[in-house]
């Protein structure tokens, strides 16, 4: 079904919201084991705030109301809007609403004095910053901060980077990002919780809680924007900005919960993105802005355009002008125009004109106010100069980066030889040579804290641990070249030591916006560099660094232990030396699908059934697991991915017992019912004894998939709906339990309504996506 051909009877269209929303509430629900707040932040739908809007409202004049739509950025001046030096006339006309990219403070209360003591309303600027993992205390990017699979952590996490970012003026971050991303090859991947939406808008959720703690006024509270929406995750070929072909059904089912958990979560503002959505340009679409955003989810918060996206509707094509441009974007529902300047140019004329009204020019100012009001900008408009420095790089938040880095590895592999597993390292005296382009400064991606702040590297908190003189250090290449000399003495080098930590994968500018990769292996000499170490014959220790999983299946043949560390942050150092040294077990998971080879992408654990699995035609192929036993199947790869979604290992061992429903019968009437009255019963609870048959102490994320079968759409062939971390000391078991609201088991149908259907079930509490023993039900009629 096309999105902009909806037709439904107005009593599906209410079941359909009412159902959303109940959807959302259930996946909060969900997880508040594992939150740290509970319930939406007073923020901006707060009813108080209207009298104040209003009145605000009726004096202003139309050029002041549009002001308040014009977004600048006044730091880093690169793109349209930026080259303008008259921004202090400009704020004083009361033609700007907001600025961004200004970090100092002092300058921020230079801007701030001009609009409130020679702006006609003394309206307050909002100033805005891409605060993306941090503002100065450094976190691992979100896609490793999602892999810790504990909401709680990204929430404490936002607060920190609240707590600094407010400090030094800034109140509203350009976070988090939720775009669901199924294709490595997209570098934005790395900002994201990854592939699944139930994970999704838990972390989504979580951001938003963090960031606009219980009150937005706050003063160390900051403003949530939620992005990029929507569906840009989905760009064809994995290339950023490419277009996005996104079916409602597919748009309803994956790509909206996280941006409904984060509405849901009260987000103070949200983002409308770059793409082309089905032909409508996502910064000009009223069917995802205006029918789901603010009619079905009811947001009262502010939409802002991604950089420029209002002046790329022109080379989009659905604009031959800026006024057109301009237009098109406030009418699909975009409330602020950032950098391209043409709702400055060009909305006067456009409401004058009787192409929008007064009353839509209210509603979208109405919307910035709102979000200042809420922030307590009126009354707080300036920030303290002296603050910043007392805020930045807490011992606490250090010692939170370090916590939440350890527990964003993913120990990929850590095979047995004679001698029992590589890791953890044995704490006898060892000489260490750490070889590789990586590991030093390995973690300032894009839109990452400029600060340098206590940094240690890995070779440091290496040499710390076993003394300097055990530790040697060859780079043996750079990132993206190399010579033979270099790998000809790292390879001397891992010849004189006990153990090789190599360190390979991507520079920090490898993933993020725009850059997006073809090849997803080794860049530069890497390869070489791997296979020369490996063949010394020393044991090795591979530590990749990235911000998407790497195609690199030799080294998983070859290497006996494998850690992610995604890009850790400002405590990365000291995070991976202890858990090299086991102080810490690995307990991290997959939030992606690690492909064995590019040609798989897009992957993703949770594919539609299909009508050729290949599980009919060969099971022999290694590892048959149930996710890649029913999709179809290249000829000349694997269906399965490297390692599956929600995989991670650890360095004890956990078993599962069996999958125990309470019931075997559901009935999809008694499951509507419950999903229309927001039952919060659950419909069925499951548990698994999983025991530790290690003999060291581990924390395990404990998942929890269905599969539907029988439905009126495929389904995908398994779908998460809870996950848990239990800690279990070695030989103990522990009964993790789940309960599955009604909400659980509804779909998105053909008619694009939210409801239970007769169906086969099945149900797995499992370590990933592809294991376990499943338990079968049947929803009945
Ligand atoms: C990015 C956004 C970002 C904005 C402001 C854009 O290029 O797509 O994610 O928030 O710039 O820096």
């Amino acid at each position: 079904m096309i999105v902009y051909t909806l037709r439904r009877s107005s009593v599906c269209i209410v079941l359909s919201i009412v159902l959303n929303i109940v959807l959302s509430v259930a996946l909060l629900a969900q997880t508040t084991s594992t939150r740290v707040s509970s319930g939406p932040a007073r923020g901006v739908d707060d009813p108080t705030l209207n009298t104040r809007v209003e009145s605000i409202l009726r004096r202003m004049t139309v050029e002041e109301k549009i002001g308040q739509l014009v977004q600048y950025s006044a730091g880093q001046p690169t793109g349209p809007g930026t080259g303008r030096t008259d921004y202090d006339d400009m704020i004083a006309r009361g033609q700007i609403g907001s600025l961004f990219n200004v970090v100092d403070p002092h300058e921020i209360n230079r801007y701030q004095k001009i609009a409130m003591e020679k702006s006609r309303l003394h309206i307050p600027i909002l100033f805005g910053l891409d605060v993306i993992h941090g503002f100065k205390t450094e976190f691992p990017i979100p896609l490793g901060l999602a892999s810790t699979w504990d909401p709680s952590i990204i929430e404490k996490a936002s607060h920190v980077a609240a707590m600094e970012a407010s400090a030094d003026g800034i109140r509203w971050t350009f976070s988090p990002m939720v775009d669901i991303a199924r294709d490595a090859r997209w570098g934005r991947m790395a900002e994201g919780a990854g592939e699944d939406p139930f994970l999704g808008s838990a972390m989504a959720a979580a951001y938003v809680r963090g960031y606009q703690g219980t009150r937005l006024d706050a003063p160390d509270s900051i403003a949530a924007c939620v992005k990029h929406y929507v569906g840009y995750g989905a760009a064809e070929a994995g290339r950023d900005y490419n277009t996005t072909e996104i079916s409602e059904h597919t748009l309803r089912q994956f790509y909206l919960p996280p941006f409904h958990a984060a509405v849901e979560a009260g987000t103070a503002s949200l983002m409308s993105a770059f793409n082309s959505l089905n032909g409508v340009p996502s910064t000009a679409n009223p069917f995802t802005l205006r029918q789901i955003l603010r009619r079905e989810w009811g947001f009262h918060g502010l939409v802002v355009s991604d950089w420029n996206a209002v002046g790329e509707l022109i080379p989009h094509g659905i604009a031959a002008d800026g006024a057109t441009a301009a237009r098109k974007a406030f009418l699909a529902g975009v409330d602020m125009d950032m950098v391209s300047s043409l709702y400055h140019d060009h909305l006067q004329q456009i409401v004058g004109s009787g192409q929008a009204t007064p009353a839509e020019l209210d509603e979208a100012v109405r919307h910035v106010l709102r979000v200042k009001l809420a922030l307590g900008l009126f009354d707080h408009p300036f920030v303290d100069e002296d603050a910043a420095p007392k805020a930045l790089y807490h011992p606490d938040s250090i010692a939170l980066a370090q916590t939440a880095a350890e527990r964003s590895f993913v120990l990929l592999k850590n095979s047995s030889g004679p001698g029992g597993p590589l890791l953890p390292l044995a704490t006898a005296p060892l000489n260490i040579a750490v070889i590789g382009p990586l590991g030093d400064d390995s973690s300032y991606p894009e839109g990452a804290p400029q600060g340098a702040g206590p940094r240690v590297s890995l070779p440091a908190a290496l040499a710390q641990r076993v003394g300097e003189g055990h530790v040697s250090r060859f780079k043996g290449v750079g990132i993206l070249d190399g010579t033979d000399e270099g790998i000809a003495s790292a390879v001397a080098g891992a010849q004189k030591a006990d153990i090789v930590v190599l360190t390979l994968g991507e520079s920090p500018d490898m993933s993020g916006e725009a850059a997006s990769r073809a090849h997803l292996g080794l860049p530069g000499r890497q390869q070489e560099l791997l296979e020369a170490i490996v063949h010394t014959g020393k044991p090795v220790v591979l530590i990749l660094f990235s911000g998407r999983p790497l195609t690199v299946p030799w080294a998983f043949e070859h290497v006996p232990a494998v850690l992610a560390a995604w890009l850790p942050g400002i405590a990365g150092g000291p995070a991976l030396s202890r858990t090299l040294f086991g102080e810490v077990n690995p307990s991290g998971k997959l939030v992606v699908s690690w492909p064995r080879s590019v040609g798989q992408e897009p992957l993703y654990y949770n594919a539609l059934n299909t009508g050729r699995p290949a599980g009919d035609v060969d099971l022999t192929r290694p590892p048959t697991d149930i996710v890649s036993r029913y999709v179809s199947r290249y000829i000349d790869e694997q269906n399965a991915p490297q390692f599956p979604f929600g995989y991670g290992g650890s360095y004890t061992t956990f078993t599962y017992g069996a999958t125990i429903i309470s019931t075997q019968h559901l009935s999809a009437s008694a499951l509507n019912k419950g999903i229309a009255a927001q039952a919060n019963e659950a419909a069925m609870t499951v548990e698994a004894d999983v025991t530790n048959t290690g003999s060291r102490a581990g924390e395990e994320v404990v998942q929890l998939y269905i599969q539907l079968r029988g439905t009126s759409v495929t389904e995908p062939v398994r779908m998460l709906k809870g996950f848990r971390t239990v800690a279990i000391p070695p030989g103990e078991t522990k009964k993790v339990k789940f309960e599955l609201k009604p909400e659980a088991f509804a779909i998105w149908n053909g008619r694009n309504e939210f409801a239970a259907e007769p169906a086969k079930l099945k149900v797995w509490i499992s370590p990933d996506s592809a294991r376990g023993s499943a338990a079968e039900a049947e929803i009945i009629p």
